[in-house]
C-alpha cells in the first residue's frame, strides 16, 4: 500500500511543487491534506511554468488523478480559476466534502487582525486561511459539501454574516460583508463546482488497496507547523506527517516512504525567529540570485545558512527516511558555504532545536565552514558529474540531518533533477 509524502522540512517554499511535478509521472495520485491558498508550487516544464496555490502538483500529468482532501481550506474563487487555467475536469481533480471554505469574512479578518497585532504581526498571506481553521476549531465553519444543500447553506450563512459583521464592524471598526453578495457566490460555487466534491478517502484508499502510488503533497513546512513550529510565527495548521492521516483520511501502515523537502540553504517569508539569517548584502545577492520572491505574496524572502539543528528536529518530528536537497545549482561558484551544526542559547551549546520563540530567537548560530565548489552543478542528472565539492557538503547535510539523500534538484525545470535512488521504490 504504497503511499509517499513529500513534505517541506523547512519553513516553506523548499521546491516541493517541481519535486511533486517531478514524481508524478510515476503515481496514480496527489493529494494536498493541509493549508490553502496560503501555499505557491511552482512547476516547469515543456508546459509552461506554473504557479499552484490550491490544486496539486500534479496536474502536468494526464494519467494522474489530483485530490484536495478534508485537510485543506479551499477558496473554491481561486479553486475555480486554477481549474479553469489548466482545464481540469472531474476525472483529474476531487475536492473533498469536507475541506472546509474559506469565506470572504475569514479574508477580512485575516488581515484585520494582521493590522491590530502591529508590531507583533505574524506576516500571514492574508488570505484567510488562518480564520477558516479558527472557525473549523471552533465547530462554526462552513464545508465544501454543503455548497450542495443551498437552501440550509442560506439560513446558516445569515446566522454566521451576521454575527462575523458584528465583529468586523464593531471590534474592528472594519467595513461588513454583504450577506446576498456572499449568498449569490455560494450559488454559483455550488453550480460550478458541484461534479468535483467527492468523499476522497474511497479515491485514496481504492488506489492504495490497488497497490497504486499515491504522493501526499505536503504544503508550507515543519517549521511553520501549529504544533511543532516556531508558535506563534506558525500557519494555522499541521504540515507535519502528522496532518497528512487526518488531512486525508489514511492509515501510518500505507507509507513507503516520507520525504524531508530541504533547500540546499535556508528561507523563511514573514515574520519569526530565523537563527541562521543572512542580514545585508550577502543576503540581498543570493536573495537576488536565487530569485527568492514570495510565489504567492511576491514578498522578498529572508535568506539563510542551512540550519542543521532545525534540520535534524524537522526530520525527527516527521521520521524522514529520504532527504530531498533542491536548489544546489545556486550555491555554485561560492568560496565557502556554512552549516549550522549546533546552537549557543544564554552561554551553553545544544544541538536541540528550542521549540520556544522566544528562546530562538536568542540563539547564536554555531557553524562549520565548508569549501565551496567551482564547478557547475546546474541540470545536471547523473551522479557521475556531481563534483567533489558539492558531494561532500551533500555528505556533510546528511551527517547532520540524519537522513539520507534520495533526490538533488540542480535547477527549477521538471529533467534538472538527479536520483540517487528511487523514492517511490
Ligand atoms: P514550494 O512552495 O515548496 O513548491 O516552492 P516555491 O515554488 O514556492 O519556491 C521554490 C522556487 O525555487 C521556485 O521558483 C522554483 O521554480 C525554484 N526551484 C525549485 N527547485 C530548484 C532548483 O533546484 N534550482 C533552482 N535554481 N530553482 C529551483
Ligand atoms: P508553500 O506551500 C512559505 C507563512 C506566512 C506566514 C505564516 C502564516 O508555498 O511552501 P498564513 O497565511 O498561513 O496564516 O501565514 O506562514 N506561510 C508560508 N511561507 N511558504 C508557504 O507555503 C507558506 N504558507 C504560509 O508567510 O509567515
Ligand atoms: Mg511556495
Amino acid at each position: 500500500m504504497p503511499a509517499y509524502a513529500v513534505i517541506g522540512a523547512q519553513w516553506g517554499d523548499e521546491g516541493k511543487g517541481k519535486i511533486i511535478d517531478f514524481l508524478a509521472e510515476n503515481a496514480a495520485v496527489i493529494a494536498r491534506y493541509s493549508g490553502g491558498n496560503n501555499a505557491g508550487h511552482t512547476v516547469i516544464n515543456d508546459a509552461g511554468t506554473f504557479k499552484l496555490h490550491l490544486v496539486p502538483s500534479g496536474i502536468c500529468w494526464p494519467h494522474a488523478m489530483n485530490v484536495i482532501g478534508n485537510g485543506v481550506v479551499v477558496d473554491p474563487e481561486v479553486l475555480l480559476k486554477e481549474i479553469g487555467e489548466n482545464n481540469l475536469d472531474p476525472t483529474r481533480l476531487a475536492v473533498s466534502d469536507r475541506a472546509h471554505l474559506i469565506m470572504p469574512y475569514h479574508v477580512v479578518l485575516d488581515n484585520l487582525e494582521e493590522a491590530r497585532r502591529g508590531n507583533a504581526a505574524i506576516g500571514t498571506t492574508g488570505r484567510g486561511v488562518g480564520p477558516a481553521y479558527v472557525d473549523k476549531v471552533a465547530r462554526e465553519g462552513l464545508r465544501v459539501g454543503e455548497l450542495l444543500n443551498p437552501e440550509a447553506l442560506a439560513s446558516r450563512l445569515t446566522e454566521i454574516v451576521s454575527f462575523k459583521n458584528e465583529i468586523i464592524t464593531k471590534i474592528y471598526g472594519g467595513d461588513p460583508v454583504d450577506l446576498n453578495d456572499v449568498i449569490a457566490l455560494t450559488n454559483k460555487w455550488a453550480t460550478e463546482l458541484s461534479e468535483y466534491i467527492r468523499p476522497v478517502e474511497n479515491l485514496v484508499g481504492d488506489a492504495l488497496d490497488n497497490d497504486e502510488k499515491v504522493i501526499v503533497e505536503g504544503a508550507q513546512g515543519a517549521l511553520l507547523d501549529m504544533d511543532h513550529g516556531t508558535y506563534p510565527f506558525v500557519t494555522s495548521s499541521n504540515p507535519t506527517v502528522g496532518g497528512t492521516l487526518t488531512g486525508l483520511g489514511m492509515g501510518p501502515r500505507s507509507y513507503g516512504g516520507v520525504a524531508g523537502v530541504f533547500k540546499a540553504y535556508c528561507t523563511r517569508v514573514g515574520a519569526g525567529p530565523f537563527p541562521t539569517e543572512i542580514h545585508g548584502e550577502q543576503g540581498d545577492k543570493i536573495r537576488e540570485q536565487a530569485g527568492e520572491f514570495g510565489t504567492t505574496t511576491g514578498r522578498a524572502r529572508r535568506i539563510g545558512w542551512f540550519d542543521g539543528v532545525a534540520g535534524r528536529y524537522s526530520a525527527r518530528v516527521n521520521g524522514f527516511d529520504a532527504m530531498i536537497i533542491t536548489k544546489l545549482d545556486i550555491l555554485d561558484g561560492w568560496d565557502e558555504i556554512k552549516i549550522c551544526v549546533a546552537y549557543e542559547i544564554d552561554g551553553e551549546r545544544t544541538d536541540q532545536f528550542p521549540v520556544d520563540a522566544a528562546k530562538l530567537a536568542r540563539v547564536k548560530p554555531i557553524y562549520e565552514t565548508i569549501p565551496g565548489w567551482t564547478e557547475s552543478t546546474r541540470a545536471i542528472t547523473e551522479p557521475e558529474q556531481l563534483n567533489d565539492g558539492a558531494r561532500a557538503y551533500i555528505k556533510r547535510l546528511e551527517e547532520v540531518v540524519g537522513v539520507p539523500t534520495k533526490i538533488l534538484s540542480t535547477g527549477p525545470r521538471r529533467e534538472e533533477t538527479l536520483v540517487l535512488e528511487d523514492f517511490l521504490a
